[in-house]
């Protein structure tokens, strides 16, 4: 068992010098350049395909080169991090589960790995966020995959799972982000906070989220938040939320969904100006990185001096991946540190729900009443009572329907 305690020196400024420049690739709409460059980095140029994501990237960071797919970025820009938030379609539990190393768009993070070796000088540092579930898939195949490739790069590494209730925003959002470094320890920078979860108890009158899209073998529960949403493809399905206050269901809105994201409300909307935007911005929003929680890891990246404490024990061959760990140079590390290290209060769900928030349709509730009734799931028995009334009286029937 160690004890890691100490000083870091030296990690605010590129190691030229000057505001950190980013450089972030994979890019959505944005979620972890925002965070980042809300923490005082510059972003130089990004890269992201998709012809809806790169019209809201036009919109919100003007004169900002978009390198587009990273298969043809022969080198990344000058620039001291590299920051992928990259495609995790192949890692998600709901996915085609081919991992990073067979799959073709998680496997794309190879294209990073590439583009940054034809760098003249390799950045300072490389920070990449995806789906906890990449520890576990394949007995850890693909976190020990991207381990390696980082070591290889020459860097030293720390990864930690967090969870984006811990800076305020009522979203239960699970996000493991790997941070790398060539001469600093990236421990020292992830490591910091530990709160022990502070998940919300739920009283009398406390929203609740679920996906009304599940009820047979789980329902996402979360208290006073929202479950994860996620990247939809065709049908618009964001989670839904029960307001016992008014024993009725809604669904948040476009702009609530951004707010749960910590976004600016509004953020996406550019993207409805091209046809099929409506959708789009959806799946924007479920793909995108918490703003909160890159703004988290870029003010510790910036920030100069702060101490850290944590500790932390060897990992051996064969042990599974933990939900923290650091290493570098083939030596790997559980750190003894939890998923919330923000300080802020946890968010109310009712202030992120706007008053137009449509109701759930009576079609949906029938639906999920039906899969929940003959489940042997037990949500509380005041939700069930309120669910078949609400069915019973037609639904959300008379306002806006899902
Ligand atoms: C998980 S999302 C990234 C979300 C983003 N990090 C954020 O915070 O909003 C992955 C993104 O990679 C983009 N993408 C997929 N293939 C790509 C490629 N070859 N080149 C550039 N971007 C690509 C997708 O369009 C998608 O927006």
């Amino acid at each position: 068992m160690t004890e890691n305690s100490r000083t870091r020196e030296g990690a605010a400024k590129g190691s030229r010098g000057g505001t950190m420049r980013l450089v972030g690739a994979f890019t959505g709409m944005g979620g972890l350049e925002t965070g980042l460059a809300r923490a005082g980095m510059r972003t130089v140029a990004v890269a992201e395909i998709d012809p809806f994501a790169s019209h809201v990237l036009g919109r919100r960071l003007p004169g900002v080169p978009n390198l587009s797919d990273v298969c043809g970025i022969e080198a990344f820009p000058d620039c001291e991090i590299v920051a992928a938030g990259f495609p995790c379609q192949d890692i998600s539990q709901a996915g085609h589960g081919k991992g990073i190393v067979h799959g073709e768009r998680s496997g794309l993070v190879r294209q990073v790995f590439r583009a940054i070796s034809n760098m003249p000088a390799r950045p300072e540092w490389l920070l990449f966020e995806n789906v906890p579930f990449l520890l576990s898939q394949h007995g850890g195949s693909g976190v020990a995959w991207l381990v390696q490739q980082v070591e290889s790069a020459g860097y030293r590494w720390a990864y930690r799972v967090i969870d984006s209730r811990a800076f305020g925003i009522p979203h239960r959002r699970r996000r493991l982000f790997m941070l790398a470094s060539r001469t600093q320890s990236p421990e020292h920078v992830l490591f910091d906070g530990d709160r022990a979860a502070q998940s919300p108890i739920r009283g009398e009158d406390t929203p609740c989220g679920f996906y009304w899209t599940e009820g047979k073998t789980g329902l996402g529960w979360a208290v006073d938040a929202i479950p994860p949403m996620r990247a939809m493809s065709k049908v618009i399905s964001p989670p839904a939320i029960w307001r016992p206050e008014s024993a009725d269901f809604v669904l948040p809105t476009i702009e609530d969904a951004e707010a749960l994201q910590g976004f600016e409300r509004g953020w996406s909307a550019a993207a409805t100006e091209l046809k099929g935007g409506k959708n789009a911005r959806w799946k924007m929003v479920g793909n995108a990185v918490s703003v909160p929680a890159s703004l988290w890891i870029g003010s510790r990246i910036v920030g100069e001096g702060e101490r850290s404490s944590f500790r932390s024990v060897e990992l051996l061959e064969g042990q599974r991946w933990p939900a923290a760990a650091h290493g570098g140079g083939g030596r790997r590390y559980r750190a003894e540190i939890g998923e919330w290290p923000g300080s802020e209060a946890h968010g109310t769900l009712r202030d992120f729900i706007s008053p137009e928030a449509p109701q759930l349709s009576f079609r949906a509730a029938r639906g999920f009443l039906g899969r929940l009734e003959s489940s042997y799931l037990k949500p509380p028995e005041l939700f069930r009572e309120h669910l078949r009334a609400y069915v019973a009286q037609g639904g959300g029937a008379g306002r806006l329907a899902a």
